[in-house]
């Protein structure tokens, strides 16, 4: 299963990009703001700093048009960008296009239902990302559209395309997630900190010291 950042914050992307557990970075025009500078220059750095990682771009533009060669120079600044659209019909043709004649990796954001994701899987797309928090935010159960998208992708076989669980604001929702046998989850630097830490890991290792220590030895082995 993939860790992606959901973040803009090249700090926090720094520190974690050495620990070997994060394999992209989900930008969006909210997290790209809070970062501020060069919007450019910060995805390009971002890109540096996982060269192997996805890491996802999304576009700004509105008109169709717009958005298809905005598209197309997002997926040009680097190899391992992943353009992110909206799952929003007036963009369905140009997602056809971008994945299929120009074969550029698209990410579809802001997706809400099953029937999206089924819709996204028959254009081809590489990742789907269900709003898991953004349906809790109105009181609709976000965990249940997860659950839901990777069994119609294994059923119908829809191999090109992965599920991004995104919108992840708990350690519960990634562990929902994992459940779910989501592709990927991306989370948020705050959710990231929160995983990583357990009381009894850090409270058995103080007392391993502990005990260790009362052999008296300097040097082991
Ligand atoms: C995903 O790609 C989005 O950037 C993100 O998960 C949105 O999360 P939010 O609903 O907490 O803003």
């Amino acid at each position: 299963m993939k860790i992606f950042l959901d973040t803009a914050d090249r700090q926090g992307i720094k520190k974690w990009a050495k620990t070997g557990i994060i394999n992209g970075v989900t930008t969006n025009p909210t997290h790209l703001a809070k970062e501020g500078g060069d919007p450019k220059q910060v995805v390009l750095d971002i890109c540096q700093m996982l060269p192997n990682g996805d890491i996802s771009v999304e576009v700004t533009e509105k008109e169709p048009e717009a958005v298809y060669k905005q598209a197309r120079e997002i997926a040009a600044l680097s190899k391992n960008v992943v353009v992110k659209v909206p799952c929003a019909i007036e963009y369905y043709e140009i997602i056809k296009r971008l994945v299929q004649e120009d074969d550029i990796n698209v990410n579809v954001t802001l997706v809400f239902t099953l029937v999206q994701g089924l819709m996204m899987c028959k254009l081809g797309v590489l990742y789907i990302s269900p709003f898991v928090g953004r349906l809790d935010d109105i009181d609709v159960d976000g965990v249940d559209v997860l659950f839901a998208l990777r069994p119609m992708i294994d059923k119908f076989a829809y191999l090109e395309t992965q599920v991004l669980a995104a919108s992840l604001r708990t350690v519960r929702h990634v562990h929902e997630a994992i459940d779910a046998c989501a592709h990927a989850a991306t989370v948020p630097l705050a959710v990231l900190e929160k995983m990583v830490h357990h009381p009894l890991t850090e409270r058995g290792m103080e007392r391993f010291l502990v005990d260790w220590q009362k052999l008296g030895i300097k040097k082991f082995p």
